[in-house]
């Protein structure tokens, strides 16, 4: 049986997929401090009018330029692999496969929109980037994609992931990035909440303040700021996941997907394999569409679509998203990637438009799966793509109930060779399961969120 499938250099998909033109209703915008949407030149100080254009955009699809693609081909058309092993230890029917996006030199998708965003930033004159991390994937994508560009680059990254993965700092130091644990004395927003909480375990919409910050004060105007996730044009750059996924099952002869699976933090791996089935779903294909989180930090399975800042300090517009309130501190779990308050607005639109059905689930059933999928198919994962694993396991024995031969595909979204950490601790016994309750849910979203209007779709 084969195991694995690969595209040629020259069957990369040569243009994006841009969701926005194909979602049912009116796509909210983001708001300014007036409340009223915000205009493209309100951004220009945060982000390079280029990547603005892309991020206001309804066209449906984007053209890759060749100097990304040049970049993008260093390790892209990433594999597609049948799970036949873990498919075996669970004696399901189900087909699983599984899209690497592991095999980048950061170890994750993020680099598939750091290069261009890197790029971009480049063609339109910036000298330097800032930006915030979680696990601390991202720096090391960015970090990576500037020295492919020549670009410095500055990385905020959240305290307990600093603390958690000391390496994450190597490499991004190795890149030539520069990275600093956050909160930091280095802003404003950093120095006021170390003087207010010493001891915070920092948080993505932190570290996004920080960063902000930065940018908007560098004088020269030659400093600009690059985001991770959440944004649409960062959802855009990963849709070439999904695009090439859908070739390579092509390719494998499977006809029908019944089900696609991604861990979701600020919501891009999961969008960028998930965005091009929605596509199919939207013009009638049946497809069961999953984004995972973690019970500790649920967004999209326990909030509802409102409208809220990205970052702690309010230095965003208002996103039209599912989120616990901008100064909410999710618990230290080892998945820093997915510990955000927030989601991407074409994420949250499409769950609200009823073509996505979010799953929350807990740490220990997501290490256990990560277990399960090293000791089968022998790939160590990031603890961020445990949460797709965790699902997709679940499905597969709901397939082996059922006796249904379903196809079942999921982002295996970057390795954990700088996680071991949390696999040691698991391994330990000293990790714990972590859900908020609904008092606390209600609680957080009632300090920071200032009853703000609910949009409809
Ligand atoms: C390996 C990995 N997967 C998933 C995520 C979550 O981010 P997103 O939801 O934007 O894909 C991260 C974020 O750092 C990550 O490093």
């Amino acid at each position: 049986m084969q195991k694995k499938i690969f595209l040629n250099e020259d069957e990369i998909p040569r243009q994006w997929y841009n969701i926005a033109a194909d979602l049912p209703g009116t796509i909210n915008p983001p708001l300014g401090p007036d409340g009223k949407p915000i205009s493209p030149e309100m951004l220009a100080p945060v982000f390079p009018m280029n990547l603005i254009e892309q991020e206001v955009s309804t066209e449906r699809w984007i053209d890759i330029p060749d100097g990304i693609l040049d970049m993008l081909c260093r390790w892209r058309p990433s594999p597609l692999h049948r799970a036949i092993y873990l498919e075996k230890a669970l004696k399901t029917p189900a087909k699983i496969f599984y899209k690497d996006e592991s095999v980048s030199p950061a170890g994750s998708h993020k680099p598939n929109t750091a290069v261009a965003q890197a790029w971009y930033n480049k063609e339109f004159g910036i000298k330097r980037l800032t930006t915030e991390t979680g696990a601390g994937q991202w720096g090391s994508a960015l970090s990576y994609a500037c020295a492919l560009l020549g670009l410095e680059c500055k990385v905020f990254m959240v305290k307990v992931s600093f603390e958690q993965k000391p390496f994450r700092k190597v490499l991004m130091q190795t890149w030539g990035g520069n990275c600093v644990a956050s909160p930091s004395n280095e802003t404003i927003v950093g120095r006021e909440i170390l003087k207010q909480t010493p001891d915070t375990p920092g948080s993505l919409g932190i570290a996004i303040s920080e960063a902000i910050e930065q940018a908007v004060g560098d004088e020269s105007g030659q400093t600009r700021y690059a985001l991770g996730s959440v944004l649409n044009h960062v959802m855009l750059h990963q849709t070439i996941i999904g695009l090439e996924a859908k070739k390579q099952l092509a390719k494998a002869g499977i006809k029908k997907v019944d089900t696609v699976i991604g861990c979701a933090g600020g919501g891009s791996n999961f969008a960028g394999l998930a965005f091009p089935f929605t596509h199919d779903k939207i013009n009638g294909a049946d497809i069961e569409i999953i984004p995972v989180e973690p019970a500790s930090c649920p967004t999209l399975t326990a909030t509802p679509f409102s409208y809220d800042h990205g970052d702690v300090a309010q230095m965003t517009p208002m996103l039209p998203m599912h989120s616990l309130g901008h100064k909410y501190i999710p618990a230290p779990i080892h998945a820093g990637g997915l510990r955000y308050h927030g989601m991407a607005p074409l994420v949250s639109h499409a769950v609200e438009a009823g073509l996505m059905t979010p799953m929350a689930i807990q740490q220990l059933e997501c290490y256990e799966a990560a277990m399960t999928f090293a000791r089968t198919e022998g790939l160590l994962v990031a603890p961020e793509t445990s949460h797709a694993i965790a699902a997709t396991i679940r499905k597969a024995l709901e397939a082996k109930e059922t006796g249904e031969e379903k196809t079942i595909i999921f982002n295996l979204s970057g390795h954990g060779l700088m996680d071991l950490n949390g696999y040691a601790k698991y391994m330990a016994g000293d990790l714990h399961n972590i859900s908020m309750s609904e008092k606390e849910i209600e609680e957080s979203r009632k300090i920071s969120m200032g009853g703000n209007p609910v949009p409809k779709i």
